[in-house]
Formats: structure tokens, C-alpha cells, sequence
């Protein structure tokens, strides 16, 4: 996936200081060389040049984790994390060739500065290098085939299993923060058919299938049971698994989520979102959705989420955010199916959730028996990424406290 070539730089002893390791200011110069090493495999420095945009480092951040020493062979990865008109961010990565530690990761942000001093657009040639579509950092990913389509899961950790399935039009690395934390339990993130680094098939896009897929994985993974948190339309297809693969659930986490079908309207502005995406694309969407899934707390304090959230809604491909609004738009009424939910359940809302409103997720806690419903404050419809720490802690709880 990452189309930037990795580079090795060997470490020599002037590298280091005097107490014989490689020097944190060594390590600047270190991935700026592999930066441009691995530019010189691409278009090279003449596209900078050629268009006179000369790229300016205006923030790096840099994390030292492990020593290094003279000798030790480094591999360095680069990934691009954002692509703007002006600006572009890399997040570079140092491991020893010998063991695979991991040294030493940055992040750099550039703004392209023209010769009137002024920032001017990225070079048409170095979008082209780094492809399109810039990628977001998460655990490492592996590719299942799963009903015959390529699915990206992250898998961190052992013990009984709980399934994360994101919402629309998002991928796995939203619960990123979650899956740390939730130590004891194997972690499943799943990128839903045609998002996130998923294949994107021609069709299949219903809930029946999302879920049906998802039971597939899990035979795949030989997990008999797990808990299946997903967040709305995550959520949605939590609740086809009750429908259609109780056997498969051992509890239910359902956030940001609702149990009813579209109304008329909804459904009406299900084909007014289809038409914007074929005509602007999932970046158009982006701009459309953000101040609708974060609250405005978020939206104001948390530019890291923001861009997150742009970068996912972006990357995916247009075939699979199609796909996943028909799926919504032509799914079931999950009403009638509550009361016989009999599994443990937690219902989580966002206080200033203004796409599913607290009171949909409250009435549909008070249908299931015996579920638990809390409600995060300073979160919108995304509350495992506004508010990861409550959030997770709620989850823990719910999971230390199944039988
Ligand atoms: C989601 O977050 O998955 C969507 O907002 C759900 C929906 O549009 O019904």
C-alpha cells in the first residue's frame, strides 16, 4: 500500500555522541536523508526545483524509543499522512534491519513556499509519487480473504474476542484508541467490505451481507463467539448479527446507534448524499459529514480528530460509500428484534450526537433487557474517537463484568 520506497541507512560512529548511541539531532538528518533518498527513486529534487516550490519543514515531531549504535543497519519507512493543496505530511518510521526494532518515529508536516515567499501548490509530480490518496497510521494490518473479498483487519492481543465494526463512511482506525487499552481481549478491527484498505467488490452491499461476512471471519479467525461492538452503522450490523448469526455473539456494544429503518425522508436524502458522491466524491462528503459527526467542541479543539476523520472519509473509495448508503437506506427495522436480545448489551450515546440523537439510543437501551445505557459527555456521533478514554473505560467495565 505504501508507494514511498523504504531506504537503509547504516549507522557510523560519528552518527553517535560521546555516550555511543546514535544522537537524537543524528536522527534529524537520518530521515531527511531517507527522505530524500527515497524521493531520488521517484521524481527526485527536480520536481521541486522544476516548479519552484521548495517543500519547508514547518512542524516535526520525533519520538526516540530505542538506542541504535554504530554498525546497526536502519530501515526507514515513509508513509504519506496528508495531502493538501499546499501542504503534505510524512510520517517516517526507523527499525533496526537486524531484530525489527523500532527506533526512533517522526512526523513531519511541509509547506510548499514559492519564490514570492508565499505557499504554493504541492508539485503535480510528487501528488503523483506519493499516489493519491494519503494513508492513516494504525496496527499492522493483514488481508483475509473473507467470501472471496481481500478484508483488512487489525488483530492486536489475546483472550476471548471482541469485534470492532466502524461506522459510515469510516474504516478500522477509528477505534484506534480503543484497542490499546483493552488489554486481556483479542481486538478485531474490521474494514467493512469496499472501505478503509478493504477489497470493494460490485455488489453485496446490504446488511445481510456485512453481517454474513463477518461471521465468515470470524470461522476464519476459529473464534466460536465474540462481543460485537459496532458504532451506527456498525451498530446496524451488530444488530443483523443478532438477526441472522446469534450464535456467533456473545455480547453486544452498540454506540451512536439506532434500531429503527429509514423514515421517507431519510431515505430521500439517502439518494440526495448518493449524488453528491458521484458528482464530488468521497472528499466532497468529507466536507459535508464532518460538521455533522463531530461536536463542536471537537470540530474547534481537536484538529487531529478532524483531520482523521477527513483522511478516512476521503480514501475510500466512492463504489464502497455508495454501497454502504444503499445498505442503510434499504435496511430493516431492528425494532421487533430487541426484546429477544439476550445477550449482556451496553448502548452508548454522545451527549451532542446530532445524527442519532440520545433519546433513539435511550429507547432503544429501554427495549433490550437488562442492557446498560450510558451517555458521554463532550462527544458528538463519534464518541470512541472524541472521548477515547470514558469511552473505553465504559467498554472495559462492560467486558471485565461479563460472566
Ligand atoms: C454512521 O455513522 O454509520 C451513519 O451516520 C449512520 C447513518 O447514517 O444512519
Amino acid at each position: 500500500m505504501n508507494p514511498v520506497p523504504s531506504v537503509e541507512i547504516r549507522v557510523y560512529p560519528n552518527d553517535c555522541d560521546s555516550f555511543g548511541h546514535v544522537n537524537q539531532a543524528a536522527f534529524l538528518s537520518m530521515f531527511e536523508r531517507a527522505r530524500w533518498e527515497a524521493f531520488t527513486q521517484g521524481p527526485g529534487l527536480d520536481a521541486f526545483v522544476e516548479s519552484r516550490a521548495w517543500p519547508a519543514v514547518r512542524k516535526s515531531t520525533v519520538e526516540y524509543l530505542a538506542e541504535a549504535l554504530p554498525g546497526d543497519l536502519l530501515k526507514f519507512d515513509t508513509t504519506l499522512t496528508h495531502l493538501g493543496r499546499t501542504s503534505f505530511s510524512l510520517h517516517q518510521a526507523a527499525r533496526r534491519e537486524a531484530d525489527g526494532v523500532l527506533i526512533a518515529e517522526a512526523d513531519f508536516v511541509f509547506v510548499c513556499i514559492g519564490e514570492s515567499g508565499k505557499p504554493v501548490p504541492v508539485p503535480a509530480e510528487v501528488r503523483e509519487f506519493f499516489g493519491t490518496r494519503p494513508s492513516v497510521r494504525a496496527g499492522p494490518v493483514q488481508h483475509l480473504l473473507v467470501r472471496g473479498v481481500a478484508t483488512a483487519v487489525d488483530i492486536q492481543g489475546d483472550g476471548p474476542a471482541i469485534v470492532f465494526l466502524h461506522g459510515f463512511p469510516l474504516d478500522r482506525t477509528m477505534w484506534r484508541h480503543l484497542m490499546g487499552p483493552l488489554t486481556g481481549w483479542r481486538r478485531i478491527a474490521v474494514d467493512l467490505r469496499g472501505m478503509g484498505l478493504s477489497d470493494v467488490p460490485e455488489s453485496g452491499y446490504d446488511m445481510k451481507s456485512y453481517a454474513d461476512e463477518l461471521a465468515e471471519l470470524l470461522r476464519v479467525l476459529e473464534v466460536e463467539k465474540a462481543v460485537i461492538c459496532g458504532l451506527s452503522m456498525g451498530g446496524y450490523i451488530a444488530l443483523e448479527m443478532m438477526r441472522s448469526h446469534r450464535g456467533k455473539v456473545r455480547g453486544l456494544i452498540l454506540a451512536n446507534a439506532r434500531a429503527e429503518a429509514d423514515s421517507p425522508q431519510a431515505r430521500a436524502d439517502r439518494d440526495e448524499m448518493i449524488k453528491l458522491v458521484e458528482r464530488e466524491g468521497s472528499e466532497g462528503l468529507a466536507e459535508v459529514l464532518l460538521p455533522k459527526l463531530l461536536c463542536p467542541s471537537s470540530l474547534s479543539a481537536m484538529p487531529q480528530v478532524v483531520e482523521h476523520v477527513r483522511t478516512m472519509i476521503a480514501n475510500n473509495p466512492d463504489a464502497g460509500v455508495i454501497g454502504a448508503i444503499t445498505a442503510m437506506k434499504e435496511r430493516a427495522d431492528s425494532t421487533p428484534l430487541l426484546a429477544d436480545i439476550d445477550v449482556p448489551t451496553l448502548v452508548i450515546a454522545g451527549r451532542e450526537d446530532r445524527m442519532i440523537p440520545v433519546e433513539l439510543s435511550r429507547a432503544m437501551a429501554d427495549q433490550i433487557p437488562g442492557a446498560q445505557f450510558t451517555v458521554i459527555a463532550e462527544a458528538g456521533h463519534l464518541t470512541p474517537m472524541e472521548q477515547p478514554i470514558a469511552t473505553s473505560r465504559v467498554i472495559g467495565e462492560f467486558l471485565e463484568a461479563l460472566p
